[in-house]
C-alpha cells in the first residue's frame, strides 16, 4: 500500500493588511482587547474583486513550483474552503479552471476550520487505495466580507483573516513516511453555536430586504461556549492520534494546531505537557483564516526550517460543526 507523502506547502495572503489599530476606526474594539483575548496583532482581508480560488491559485503555484511540479501533474483537487467564489459551484472547479486542468476531479470539502485535515484525510484514502497518485490538497477563505464590521459584530469581526495554503501530496512507497493516521469528529449538536443561519433555503425567498436589517445575516457564535469545547477536543484528538500511531507527544517534533485563539492553543500546550516552543502559532499576523490556518502554518514552518526531514508533526483542528480532527505526519 502506498503512504500519501506531503512533499511540499505554499500559502498566499492578500496584500491589504488590516491591523487592530484599523479595526478601533470601524467599531469599539481596543489593539489591547484584540491582543489580551486572542493574541492576534494584524490580519490580511481582500480588496474588491479578489475571489477564493484567486488566493487559493496563488498558494498552489508556490506549492506546486516548491514541488517541482506542474498542474498538469495534479489527478484529483480537494479543496477545503468554507465560501465558495459564488453560491455554487464550489471553489475546487474554479481552481480547476485556473490551472487549466480540465477533466481532473475537484472535491470540495466544506468542514470550517477543520476543513483541512478532512480533505487531508480523504486525500489519504485516496492515496492509499492507487486511485490517484498526485493531490493537491488547497484550503482557502475569505472571511471579511462576511463579517459585521460594526461594534455589533465585534466579538467575531475582529477575529477572523483571509488566506490560502496548499499542499502536494504524492504517493510513496516509504510506509513510514507521510500521513501516518488521520481521526476525524463531528457533533452536530453544537452546529448552532458557531454559525451562519441567513440567507437560507428554509426562507422562501432565501433571501430578503428585510434580513439584510438584522444580525442574522452574520456569523454568530457562543465564544466562551466554543473556547471551552476546543481546549478539550483538541488535546483528546491528539492523543487519538498518538495512541493509534503508538507514539508520545514526547516523540512529535511540532504541533500544528488550527490558528483559533492564541489562548486556545497556549491551553492546548498546556493540557498536552508540552512548551509552546513545541506549538506553532502564526495567528498575530493572519487572525483565524479558517480552513486555510493549517496549510499557511505547514509553508511558513517549513519555509523557515522549522519542519524539517523526517520531524514527526501532529496537526489538530476544532471548529464549527462542531467538528475536530487530528493527523499525524512524518515529513
Ligand atoms: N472588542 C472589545 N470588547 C469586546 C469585543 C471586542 N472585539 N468582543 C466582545 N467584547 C466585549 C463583550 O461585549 C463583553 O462585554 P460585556 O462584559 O460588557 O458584556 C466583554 O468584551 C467580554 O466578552 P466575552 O465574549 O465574554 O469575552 P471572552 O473573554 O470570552 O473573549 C473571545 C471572547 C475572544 C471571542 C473568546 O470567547 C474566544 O476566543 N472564543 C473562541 C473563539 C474561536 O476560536 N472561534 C473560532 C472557532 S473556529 C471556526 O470554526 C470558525
Amino acid at each position: 500500500m502506498k503512504s500519501a507523502r506531503i512533499v511540499s506547502a505554499g500559502h498566499y495572503v492578500p496584500e491589504r493588511v488590516v491591523t487592530n489599530f484599523d479595526l478601533e476606526k470601524m467599531m469599539e474594539t481596543s489593539d489591547e482587547w484584540i491582543r489580551e483575548r486572542t493574541g492576534i496583532v494584524e490580519r490580511h482581508w481582500v480588496k474588491e474583486g479578489e475571489t477564493v480560488s484567486g488566493l487559493a491559485f496563488e498558494a498552489s503555484k508556490i506549492a506546486l513550483e516548491r514541488a517541482g511540479l506542474t498542474a498538469q501533474d495534479i489527478d484529483f483537487i480537494v479543496f477545503a474552503t468554507m465560501m465558495s467564489d459564488y453560491e455554487f459551484p464550489g471553489g475546487g472547479c474554479f481552481l480547476q479552471e485556473r490551472l487549466e486542468i480540465p477533466g481532473v476531479p475537484a472535491l470540495d470539502v466544506r468542514n470550517q476550520c477543520s476543513g483541512f485535515i478532512y480533505g487531508l484525510s480523504v486525500a489519504d484514502q485516496f492515496i492509499k487505495t492507487g486511485m490517484y497518485k498526485t493531490i493537491l490538497l488547497v484550503g482557502s477563505e475569505i472571511q471579511s466580507t462576511s463579517l459585521d464590521l460594526t461594534t455589533r459584530g465585534r466579538d467575531m469581526a475582529v477575529l477572523f483573516g483571509d488566506g490560502a495554503g496548499a499542499v502536494v501530496i504524492v504517493a510513496d512507497d516509504d510506509q513510514k513516511r507521510g500521513v501516518l493516521t488521520t481521526h476525524l469528529h463531528a457533533d452536530g449538536k453544537y452546529s448552532k453555536k458557531l454559525w451562519a443561519e441567513w440567507p437560507s433555503v428554509v426562507h422562501h425567498p432565501r433571501l430578503t430586504p428585510e434580513m439584510l436589517e438584522t444580525d442574522r445575516i452574520y456569523p454568530q457564535m457562543e465564544g466562551r461556549y466554543v473556547f471551552k469545547h476546543a481546549v478539550t477536543r483538541f488535546p483528546e484528538v491528539i492523543h487519538e492520534a498518538l495512541d493509534a500511531a503508538g507514539v508520545t507527544i514526547g516523540e512529535v517534533d511540532l504541533v500544528i494546531p488550527h490558528q483559533a485563539n492564541l489562548r486556545i492553543t497556549e491551553a492546548v500546550a498546556q493540557r498536552l505537557g508540552i512548551g509552546m516552543d513545541k506549538m506553532y502559532s502564526n495567528i498575530q499576523k493572519y487572525g483565524n483564516t479558517t480552513a486555510a490556518t493549517i496549510p499557511i502554518c505547514l509553508s511558513e514552518a517549513w519555509a523557515e526550517g522549522r519542519i524539517k526531514d523526517g520531524d514527526l508533526l501532529a496537526l489538530a483542528a476544532f471548529g464549527s460543526g462542531f467538528t475536530w480532527a487530528s493527523a499525524l505526519v512524518r515529513w
